[in-house]
């Protein structure tokens, strides 16, 4: 068997992890989704996820995937039978469908883009409506969607080495860069100040079961958890290489990211006076406000790059769910790999495109159905079940599995492989019992809740 691919450095492996963990998660839907539940509530909630579950969990599928040297499924099959290799399977599904309506806000970012740099978005007048003709436009939909996973597919093509790594790199700390500064010009601007208040001083009393599994579904979506990207990516990682230090990085990257992207979006939002709950629009409507109040050079050139680095922090999370499809099928089905990139990019291409009929341009698919007291379009469904759902189920099946099946003693021995002093410190004892019950129960009991709220309106708190 050919040798599988690898990174080529541990700056290679973080700048790809952390490439698939910032995304459109962290800078357009952290912020619409926090706008929703409550602002400072929800980040507070949403940054005890990330640490105290988001964080094992990772490790945990990091470890598996580099002691199996497998996609999910073959990881999961590996050590846990033909059963257990369907969770790995569920999770590549999981992948699949995120990818679906992922490209398609992939594509309006990128349509955002040309708009700012070369249409006449900064001379509209109102956005919201710009956006909402926008979104119902089938065919430049169809066209930047297409585009973009065209781009995606062009560098899986590649290999793991030279496309997925090399892109990582450059691009991350340029997308840093440009959200502070529009972060300091937001702050001055007046008004500014009720959006810090609302996304920093927590009202306790807004949280309700809502907030909680809101922001537990969008921790794990946000660190690319829970479908099996992490365990294909450690699969490419090598024994030399230290996981717990890796993985830190990429877990504070990724919650700096999304906390920039609320104290960007907060201040803008209010000193425009619009309302933080907006939905998804939120990044779309608030940002070219304040481009237009830049002027038309200042503002042109800060509102293309933004959206230009949007859509490579986007890129590199497209790259990573279109990798995992990819590496089952190579290694499972022995295709090659041009034949896995080409049949799936377009595949999940199809996939997508109910969901970008539903923002208007079919309305049976805008409202497609009705839960939590509201019509839902066909990607909110979408992105509820795969997203706020099925992410966090994969990481409780994922930490169930290492409690029952592969065991805690294997999770560790992988671990101590290029991180010194693992066996016998603190930190083992604690990623030990996080595993073996507090992950477990915590995200068994979540998914229940989830489920009878989102789904069956039945309130447990
Ligand atoms: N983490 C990515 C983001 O925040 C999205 C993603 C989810 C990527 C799941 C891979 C797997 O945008």
């Amino acid at each position: 068997m050919a040798a599988r691919g690898g990174f080529s450095s541990r700056i290679g492996f973080i700048a790809a992890a952390a490439g698939s963990a910032v995304g459109l998660g962290n800078i357009w839907q952290f912020p619409y989704v926090a706008g929703q539940n409550g602002g400072a509530a929800f980040l507070l909630i949403y940054v005890f996820w990330i640490f105290l579950i988001g964080f094992p969990i990772m490790l945990g599928e990091i470890t598996l995937g580099r002691s199996a040297q497998a996609n999910p499924y073959g990881a999961y099959k590996k050590y846990g039978g033909k059963v257990w290799g369907l969770v790995g399977l569920f999770g590549i599904l999981s992948g699949v469908m995120i990818l679906s309506f992922y490209n398609v806000v992939s594509g309006w970012a990128f349509g955002y883009f040309l708009e700012t740099a070369f249409g006449n978005l900064l001379e509209e007048e109102n956005f919201s409506t710009f956006f909402g003709d926008y979104v119902a436009d089938f065919s430049d939909n169809l066209w930047f969607s297409f585009g973009f996973m065209a781009i995606t597919a062009v560098i899986v093509l590649q290999g793991v080495k030279k496309g997925i790594e090399g892109s990582a790199k450059i691009l991350m700390p340029a997308l840093f860069v440009i959200l502070i500064g529009i972060i300091i010009y937001g702050l001055m601007l007046p008004g500014a100040m009720e959006g810090v208040k609302f996304y920093l001083l927590p009202d306790f009393s807004l949280i309700n079961g809502a907030t909680i599994y809101s922001a537990l579904g969008q921790a794990f979506f946000s660190l690319s958890l829970g479908m099996g990207g992490l365990i294909t990516y450690g699969s490419y990682l090598s024994k030399k290489e230290n996981i717990v230090s890796s993985a830190t990085l990429v877990a504070i990257a990724d919650t700096l990211v999304a906390f920039l992207a609320g104290l960007m979006i907060f201040p803008l939002v209010f000193s425009q006076g619009q309302s933080p709950s907006e939905g998804p629009g939120l990044v779309f409507v608030a940002l070219p406000g304040i481009f237009q109040a830049m002027g038309p050079i200042l503002g042109k050139v800060i509102g293309s790059s933004f959206f230009l680095l949007l859509c490579f922090a986007a890129l590199t999370s497209t790259i990573s769910l279109l990798e995992v499809a990819v590496a089952y099928f190579i290694d499972e089905r022995k295709w090659p790999r041009r034949k896995a990139v080409l049949v799936m990019a377009f595949l999940i291409f199809l996939i997508g495109i109910p969901s970008m009929l539903g923002y208007g341009a079919v309305q049976s698919l805008t409202s497609f159905t009705f839960y939590e007291g509201t019509p839902k379009s066909f990607m909110d469904l979408i992105q509820d079940l795969f997203s706020v759902v099925a992410l966090p189920l994969g990481g409780f099946l994922l930490s169930l599995f290492i409690a029952t099946r592969w065991t805690t003693a294997k999770f560790s021995e992988e671990i101590s492989h290029g991180t010194t002093n693992y066996k016998g410190s603190f930190l083992e004892g604690f990623l030990n019992i996080m595993i073996k019950f507090v992950c477990p129960v915590v995200l068994g009991f979540m998914f229940v809740l989830t489920v009878l709220q989102k789904f069956l309106n039945v309130e447990l708190f």
